[in-house]
């Protein structure tokens, strides 16, 4: 029995089974560089869904959780810590000041910060009944059952009704369907700048223009979820400098700790003293662990102009692509990048043959291949994979 056989028997005996894996386990990294159970090496073009922007065992974030494992771990909330604020401070120079965090454990927690904030705000200022949230067919937000709720994906939603009340969804990037379901119990619009697990779809700059607007006129919060897209990943810092559209609320997670679970919800000042202390908490929130590794992936990212870095390289990765026989579109931002495959391939055998061929991709739709490297990707890397999908395509 090879050591893979082994582990797939023991996840299979001991795992509840929520996820359809691939055949590989990873059990080291190294930069945009991965090794499975059977010491076969891989060219990550995946991030772990975004979250390595820095790459595997980066040597500074590496030192900084060393040195905190032996310095201090954990600590309640219901004391300060030394690190947690200094994050905060750092995520709201990136912001553009004038706002405050609170910090979580993943996406979906900051999702659901920025909900319970935005009806807390809405009620406070709009009366009882606006606690309403619109989203967007085609986001992701979250598999918690409010973060569900706000997921414009029914497929997901159908097996866990009843999901709580309050949320509906709208065609994305279709102003007049905003429009339409705009009313006074709307608390927020809660937004993807570039919608990831729905397929890599950028929103137009002018549709998030039109809803800045919109929330401005029916005073109603725009909450951008840049989970997947925040921190230098489409080539800003946040997705939604792009479209130069300023929003009350972000939520990121993924790429804050680069691979050390951490999610924020950052809001206007004013919109944040909607909560009173007692009205949210976790109990790892912002602990000095987490906290650490965020400090120093924040560092690096500022050092390295990762941003700057994602939009070079995310050029030279899309014009390489646009080349490859198969290939029949390339789109998204900077480093979050969808390539839609010439019918008849099928994205999830591609992605399986690429495996193979020691290039890890996902199928973000059935025609559709997600390239999300860590943002230090060298050139040779992009060119390396680009002739590993070329490959796996013929
Ligand atoms: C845009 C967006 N929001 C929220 C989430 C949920 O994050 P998590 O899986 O950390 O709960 C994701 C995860 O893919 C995401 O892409």
């Amino acid at each position: 029995m090879s050591a893979f056989d082994e582990l797939q028997r023991l996840d299979a005996e001991n795992v509840m089974q929520t996820y359809g894996r691939l055949p590989v386990a990873f059990v080291r990294g190294e930069g945009t560089k991965l090794w499975d159970s059977e010491d076969n090496e891989y060219l990550d073009f995946l991030s772990g869904l975004a979250v390595t922007s820095l790459g595997h065992a980066h040597p500074d974030v590496a030192a900084a959780l060393a040195d905190q494992a032996r310095t201090l771990l954990h600590v309640s909330n219901l004391y300060y810590n030394d690190l947690q604020p200094r994050v905060a401070q750092r995520l709201n120079a990136l912001l553009g000041g004038g706002g405050r965090a609170f910090f979580c454990n993943s996406g979906a927690e900051a999702n659901e910060c920025a909900i319970k904030l935005a009806r807390r705000y809405g009620q406070r200022n709009g009366g009882p009944e606006r606690f309403h949230v619109i989203s967007a067919y085609g986001s992701f937000h979250g598999r918690t059952l409010t973060t569900l709720a706000a997921t414009g994906q029914p497929q997901k939603q159908e097996t866990f009704q009843p999901l709580p009340e309050g949320f509906r969804q709208v065609a994305f990037d279709d102003l007049d369907a905003l429009a339409g379901a705009m009313d006074d119990r709307v608390a927020a619009v809660l937004l993807e700048p570039v919608q990831g697990e729905g397929g890599v779809n950028p929103a137009s700059t002018e549709y998030l223009h039109g809803v800045r607007e919109l929330c401005d006129e029916r005073e109603a919060l725009l909450i951008m979820d840049e989970v997947q897209t925040g921190l230098g990943r489409t080539g800003k810092w946040f997705g939604f400098e792009h479209s130069g559209v300023r929003p009350d609320v972000v939520t990121l997670a993924k790429a804050l700790g680069n691979g050390v679970p951490i999610g924020a919800c950052w809001a206007r000042a004013d919109v944040a003293a909607a909560f009173q202390p007692g009205d949210h908490a976790t109990t790892f929130g912002g602990q000095p662990l987490a906290a650490r590794a965020a400090l120093a992936t924040l560092e690096v990212m500022e050092r390295e102009n990762i941003p700057a870095r994602a939009a070079r390289a995310g050029d030279r990765l899309t014009e390489a692509l646009a080349k490859v026989d198969g290939v029949a579109d390339v789109r998204g931002a900077g480093l979050l990048i969808a390539a839609e495959l010439a019918p008849p391939h099928d994205a999830k055998q591609v992605a399986q043959t690429c495996l193979e061929r020691g290039l890890v991709l996902n199928a973000v739709t059935p025609t559709a291949l997600r390239l999300a490297p860590p943002l230090l990707v060298t050139d040779a890397e992009i060119d390396d994979a680009v002739a590993r999908l070329a490959g796996a395509l013929q």
